[in-house]
């Protein structure tokens, strides 16, 4: 089933696509079970289902979803390879998972169409409602994988944010044929170059594959209106400063300034703008009070766009103890999220929670840098023989520097990859002998006592009362 976008039948609320793993299957299905749009993260998905693997796959859902699968031998591979029925011997002793490049090795193809097959698969196992997968452009190498296992599981709609996908609708279109296509990858000081896939690594008979709804997230509606023109996009989520995860930094704000940035008038995005393009549009950032919905409707938006409130309920994919000692800590008042300039090494503002114990309640300067293990979030540089490198801010200086990079770029940075994994509740050991911290996200957390309404814990379900969908 293609999510139907005509107006007479839109989802008032989307939950937000919340990485690593915080918008997991449950959650998903959850939402989806009410008939709203439930959304599966794609980011890491290929390591998040190696880790769960590895930690004996409980309850057996990914062995479940592989039976499924229409490449058997492909599937006995990957399960082969990580799954191990004994779980680990020691806290945070994965495999390492081979970082995505240009040319990956296969095995890490498999790996990745296979993990977000079975992550859609089970989203979309026994819920009403249409499920939705969300990437971020920025993260280019895993894409095209990640798209393809979702879409051979039936994803109704795909989001991305976090950059310009403009390429996006076309290799839809071309996956959904099981063509073979690639994707551009930015190159620092040199010419991009582009990154194959060819759906062929799954060997099965398939018939052409129902094209999802694309959905654009924006934060301003010069890139709406130019993503329009572009075509191929069928409605945006319109993210404000004040949501969770990363967001688009002030107009004239640089990150090279070191400061953490502050949004004015200037930074409004002109809805009426958007809403003269003629496509549906949901609203994100703060929209969790009980009139948000009708508020955003008035603005001539199709509904709400959710994450914060999801992200701290008992559905949600965030490791249970971090999740409830974030929850007493909100209610205590006692933690605040910050938007932090330098955080992330994208070079977008990035929301950290400023919890005890995680990575946001300490000095980015305190933590122990370790060479790249996820590689998300690594640039693809051109090196002086004219082959592509990869390196990341959050990496020890002196290997970024070596790279190229410039040290003062590695200030303030935190490694996302590992923080956001350890949140999921899969920290990795370091090579020092201790453990990543997690590092949470989060929109404002004013409104958990209303969803909690006295009690010590909430679902999805109290969440979707409440927002009255
Ligand atoms: C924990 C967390 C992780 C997030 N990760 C992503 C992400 O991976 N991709 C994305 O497009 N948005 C991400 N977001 C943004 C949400 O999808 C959503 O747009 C936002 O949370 C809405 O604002 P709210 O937090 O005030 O509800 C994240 C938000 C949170 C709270």
């Amino acid at each position: 089933m293609v999510t139907d976008l005509s107006p007479t039948t839109l989802p008032q609320l989307i939950q937000g696509g919340m990485g690593i793993a915080i918008s997991s299957w449950k959650l998903a299905r959850a939402v989806a079970s009410r008939g709203q749009l439930g959304v599966v993260s794609g980011t890491a998905i290929d390591r998040v289902v190696a880790c769960r693997l590895q930690e004996g796959d409980q309850g057996g859902s990914i062995r479940k979803a592989a039976e499924t699968f229409p490449d058997q031998g492909l599937a006995t591979r990957v399960l082969q390879r990580w799954f191990k029925p004994n779980g680990l011997d020691r806290p945070g002793t994965y495999q390492p998972v081979p970082l995505f490049s240009v040319n990956p090795p296969k095995a890490l193809l498999e790996l990745a169409t296979f993990a977000s097959f079975c992550e859609v698969w089970l989203a979309k196992r026994k819920a009403t409602g249409p499920i939705g997968i969300n990437l971020l452009e920025k993260i280019q190498a895993p894409t095209l994988p990640i798209l393809y296992g979702a879409l051979l599981a039936g994803v109704d709609t795909v989001l991305m944010g976090a950059g310009i996908p403009r390429e996006i609708p076309g290799l839809l279109d071309r996956l959904c044929q099981h063509e073979a296509c690639s994707l551009r990858l930015n190159v620092e000081n040199g010419a991009d170059v582009e990154i194959p896939f060819d759906p062929r690594i799954v060997q099965a008979e398939l018939a052409p594959l129902p094209r999802p709804q694309f959905l654009a997230i924006v934060s301003s509606h010069v890139l709406a209106m130019s993503l329009a023109r572009s075509g191929g996009v069928d409605g945006f989520v319109v993210e404000g400063p004040i949501a969770g995860g990363h967001n688009a930094g002030p107009r004239g704000w640089k990150v090279e300034s070191g400061e953490d940035p502050i949004y004015g008038p200037k930074d409004e995005i002109d809805l009426a703008r958007i809403q003269s393009l003629g496509l549906p549009f949901w609203l994100a950032g703060g929209m969790d009070s009980p009139t948000s919905l009708a508020e955003a409707q008035a603005l001539g938006a199709a509904g709400i766009q959710v994450g914060t409130a999801f992200a701290f309920c008992s559905d949600s994919g965030m490791e249970p103890t971090l999740r409830r000692r974030a929850i007493a800590y909100a209610l205590a008042e006692d933690v605040a999220t910050r938007t932090e300039g330098r955080g992330s090494p994208t070079g977008y503002p990035f929301k950290t929670l400023n919890l005890n114990g995680t990575e946001g309640g300490r000095d980015a300067a305190d933590r122990e840098r370790q060479p790249c293990n996820h590689g998300y979030l690594r640039t693809a540089y051109q090196k002086a023989d004219g082959s592509i490198g990869w390196r990341c801010a959050a990496e020890p200086e002196a290997d970024y520097v070596r790279k190229g990079g410039s040290a003062e770029d590695c200030v303030g940075r935190r490694c996302l990859c590992n923080g956001l994994l350890a949140t999921a509740g899969f920290p990795h050991a370091m090579k020092s002998g201790g453990i990543e911290y997690p590092l949470v996200t989060s929109g404002t957390l004013r409104d958990l006592p209303r969803f909690l309404k006295g009690r010590s814990d909430y679902d999805a379900n109290d969440v979707l009362d409440e927002l009255g969908v």
